[in-house]
């Protein structure tokens, strides 16, 4: 998958192609991230890339001009049959709030160009005439847009078959799920006082997927209780959270 992410401070988008995960797809051919200075593709001998808003107000203007050359020479590198399925992606406060249906879109496409606003924002003609997709990460506003931009890019690579090891790990997690995940617990067994619970150092392979998935409606009810409408919850789980009542304790067991 081909993220090509168009900015004024490439240097910023260096954070995530080095370790771990994504460093190591990047290695191995499952990812490219290339982070284009919007710069370059100034025509004026100061490399001017933004400008005062008509109309007077606080902060600069991304200018269309270099935007518009910048995503059409990221366009040009994208494969003939590819181009049309590639989302111009624009980073912003007023976009829609980045969520699960949004990274597996974008996991299906062959790669994604991003916008990264900066200052008091891009001229409108930006998100008229080029971006498909307009999102944000959060209601609340940062200085620009590479944040968002690595946001983006790590939360869909987890979706790039071979990225993580396994697709089950993916699926299995909080909200991709459509639960949170139950508790996780490692050695030592005992730590300061507190054990892992007995049931998950039982062997007992049935039980300990029946108190995770009990563990997981526990801490989803708890919290984030707006996600059951919407999971898919077997007859054993409703039965179970009907039964919880208004006794919300659970990772205590
Ligand atoms: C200071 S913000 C501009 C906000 C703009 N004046 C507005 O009110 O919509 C500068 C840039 O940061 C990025 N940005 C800020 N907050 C963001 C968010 N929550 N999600 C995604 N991008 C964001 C966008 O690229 C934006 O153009």
């Amino acid at each position: 998958m081909r993220f090509q992410v168009l900015t004024l401070f490439p240097e910023a988008l260096r954070a995530l192609a080095g370790y771990s995960i994504i460093g190591r797809a990047i290695q191995n051919g499952l990812l490219s991230i290339t982070a284009t200075d919007i710069r370059r593709f100034t025509t004026d001998r100061h490399g001017t890339a933004d400008d005062y808003q008509f109309g007077g107000g606080p902060g600069m203007v991304l200018k269309p001009e270099p935007v518009f050359a910048a995503v059409d020479d990221a366009l040009a590198a994208v494969p003939d049959a590819e181009r049309g399925a590639t989302p111009v992606v624009l980073t912003s406060p007023q976009g829609r709030l980045l969520d699960q249906s949004i990274v597996d879109e974008f996991a299906a496409a062959p790669g994604l160009i991003i916008i990264c606003g900066h200052y008091a924002g891009v001229d409108e003609r930006i998100r008229a005439g080029l971006v498909t997709h307009e999102v944000s990460i959060g209601d609340y506003v940062l200085t620009g847009g590479e944040l968002a931009a690595l946001v983006i890019i790590d939360a869909v690579s987890r979706f790039v078959p071979g990225v993580v090891g396994s697709a089950e790990n993916v699926q299995e997690d909080s909200i991709t799920s459509g639960l949170l995940q139950h508790p996780l617990y490692t050695r030592p067994a005992e730590f300061r006082g507190m054990a892992a619970p007995e049931i998950l150092r039982s062997g007992n392979h049935a039980e300990i997927e029946r108190w995770r998935r009990r563990q997981s409606l526990e801490r989803t009810r708890r919290q984030r209780p707006d996600l059951l409408d919407a999971a898919r919850l077997t007859n054993a789980d409703r039965a179970y959270l009907a039964g919880l009542g208004g006794n919300d304790d659970d990772d205590a067991a």
